[in-house]
């Protein structure tokens, strides 16, 4: 078999529709988004899936309660929240996968069908805790004794007790596998407390899992027995894998997209999600002989009064409160600047007041429009000649040396932060330069049109670098220095020649941008 050219492949969490989405789901799903497209600009081939979790007792309740049958109650919050929600973020996913697509439920059904032949699999019967919000079987240690009652900790609500005949998966069998596989690959699984927490886990031994339920009839038929439907979990899972083309034939185009893309680079997850994630997705893939995903990145929680953000506990905020506000590119920014990924954080307007005023609309949104309006002011609004300032570029070939370096771990934070810096180095040129009193005496013209040259050369360097976080904003950056013409389309642009000066050509037209960041008008 020729050897395939391996996408680099991301996934998020599919979301439950049990509602529509809040900040804490437009959190990962950003992340993986400016990820991808700094991978695409790495000049990459990237893969980006995500999707909806359907199944189950949560959104089978909700639909309930809402007196529609689930798979319309689902159908409507698909098309009328998540996917316009991505859109509205500016999402360039490759793919979406509905858990309750065709494609998905018949491969997920030949995958248990395999697992089962092969012994994975045995009849048994469960008897205990389950929440219902995690649709996740708990320890009775995982709990949180209130008065008579049981509590969930990630819900504060109370558990209910499952007991019914269903089948097993061996999870049992992987442990000690599981145990060697994250001890000897530190990368598989960060940040370095997410993998000290699955390690720790492991070394406590391991249950096998209950597969099917058979109290509800919102699920994937088990194959060999219909009276039972997969749990959600292990139906939810395998999407990462279903939407590649799991069980398809090698020479098929689902088989040719499998090689292509598995095992997945990154998932990304909530650190509420981890074990799921660590533990049981790996040891499924190991039953079916599977390569494990090279990396689960398990993110903080955004909090709000010191717990994490939820619609459950009525805290939940919608991704639109925020962008009606602040726009979505500084929606995009905010998040990965002010949380180191793998921490928790506050959201506060406060915060993101000050950041987007002193960033974004101050540093970078100002550095551009001034420079524009100087262009149009002193030449014509003709970019002139090509100049070289040493101490610029070689700032900006560190920049990106240790932007890509942080992004490519996932250190968005430190990514950024280069990136920021070095537009602060820019902001000083310029102060240090006075274009502004160059102008006064035309014996500086060539001095003077030296600054602004050197000044859109950063802000070129800047737009491509900020693209894959803000990418309506840079856009707009990058058609005003008119590099459009010469250099083709900014998604198309290397990182790995970010640092190559001088590449706006003299005599482009720089026309003044729309304000990139307009003042914040005060909050209602
Ligand atoms: N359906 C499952 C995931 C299945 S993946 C095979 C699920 N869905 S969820 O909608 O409840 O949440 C998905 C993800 O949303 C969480 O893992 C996390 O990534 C994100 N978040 C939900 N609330 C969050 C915060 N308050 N803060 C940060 N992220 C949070 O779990």
């Amino acid at each position: 078999m020729s050897a395939v050219n391996k996408s680099f492949y991301l996934t998020t969490p599919i979301y439950y529709v049990n509602d529509a989405p809040h900040i804490g789901h437009a959190y990962t799903t950003v992340a993986g988004d400016v990820l991808t497209r700094w991978h695409r600009q790495r000049g990459e081939s990237v893969w980006f899936l995500t999707g909806t979790d359907e199944h189950g007792q949560k959104v089978m309740r909700t639909a309930d309660q809402n007196g529609v049958a689930p798979q319309d109650w689902c159908d409507r919050l698909v098309a009328d929240a998540w996917k316009p929600n991505w859109v509205a973020l500016n999402i360039a996913n490759d793919d979406f996968i509905r858990t309750t697509e065709p494609r998905h439920a018949e491969r997920v059904q030949k995958f248990l069908q395999s697992l089962k032949d092969a012994d994975h699999i045995y009849a048994g019967k469960y008897e205990g805790p389950y929440c219902v919000g995690c649709e996740e079987f708990k320890l009775p240690g995982d709990l949180i004794e209130s008065g008579d009652e049981k509590l969930c900790p990630i819900h504060s609500k109370p558990v209910e007790i499952v007991n019914e005949n269903n089948y097993f998966f061996r999870l049992s069998a992987f442990a000690d596998k599981l145990l060697a596989h994250y001890k000897s690959n530190p990368q598989s699984c960060q940040p370095e407390s997410a993998r000290n927490e699955v390690i720790s886990f492991l070394e406590g031994g391991v249950s096998d899992l209950s597969i099917s339920r058979s109290t509800f009839d919102w699920g994937i038929p088990v194959p060999w027995d219909t009276d039972q439907v997969v749990y959600v979990w292990f139906d939810a899972l395998l999407n990462y894998a279903t939407a590649v083309g799991l069980t398809d034939a090698p020479d098929s185009a689902g088989g040719q997209k499998f090689a292509q893309t598995w095992p997945a680079d990154v998932h990304l997850v909530g650190k509420d999600i981890l074990r799921f994630h660590a533990v049981i997705w790996p040891a499924m893939l190991m039953a079916a002989g599977l390569e494990v995903p090279k990396k689960v990145f398990a993110h903080g929680w955004l909090l709000v009064g010191g717990e994490k953000m939820s619609k459950s506990k009525l805290t939940g905020i919608a991704p639109k409160d925020i962008t009606d506000h602040f726009g979505v590119d500084a929606f995009r920014y905010y998040f990965l600047r002010a949380i180191p990924f793998g921490s928790d954080g506050s959201f506060s307007w406060e915060d993101m007041s000050a950041r987007y005023t002193s960033e974004l609309a101050n540093d970078f949104g100002n550095l551009a429009s001034r420079l524009a309006a100087m262009i149009e002011k002193y030449c014509g609004g003709v970019l002139p000649a090509v100049s070289n300032d040493a101490g610029l570029s070689a700032a900006l070939a560190e920049t990106v040396a240790k932007a890509d370096t942080a992004m490519v771990a996932l250190d968005f934070q430190g990514g950024i932060n280069a990136i920021m810096e070095f537009c602060k180095r820019v902001n000083g040129y310029v102060t240090e330069k006075e274009p502004w009193k160059l102008a006064k005496d035309p014996a500086n013209q060539a001095e003077l049109e030296s600054v602004l040259y050197n000044t859109s050369e950063a802000l070129r360097a800047l737009a491509v670098l900020l693209n894959p976080v803000m990418p309506a904003t840079c856009e707009i950056l990058w058609e005003s220095l008119g590099a459009n013409e010469k250099l083709g389309a900014i998604g198309n642009q290397p990182i790995s020649k970010v640092a190559t000066w001088g590449q706006l050509p003299a005599g482009s037209k720089v026309t003044k941008t729309p304000v990139l960041f307009p003042r914040l008008e005060a909050a209602e």
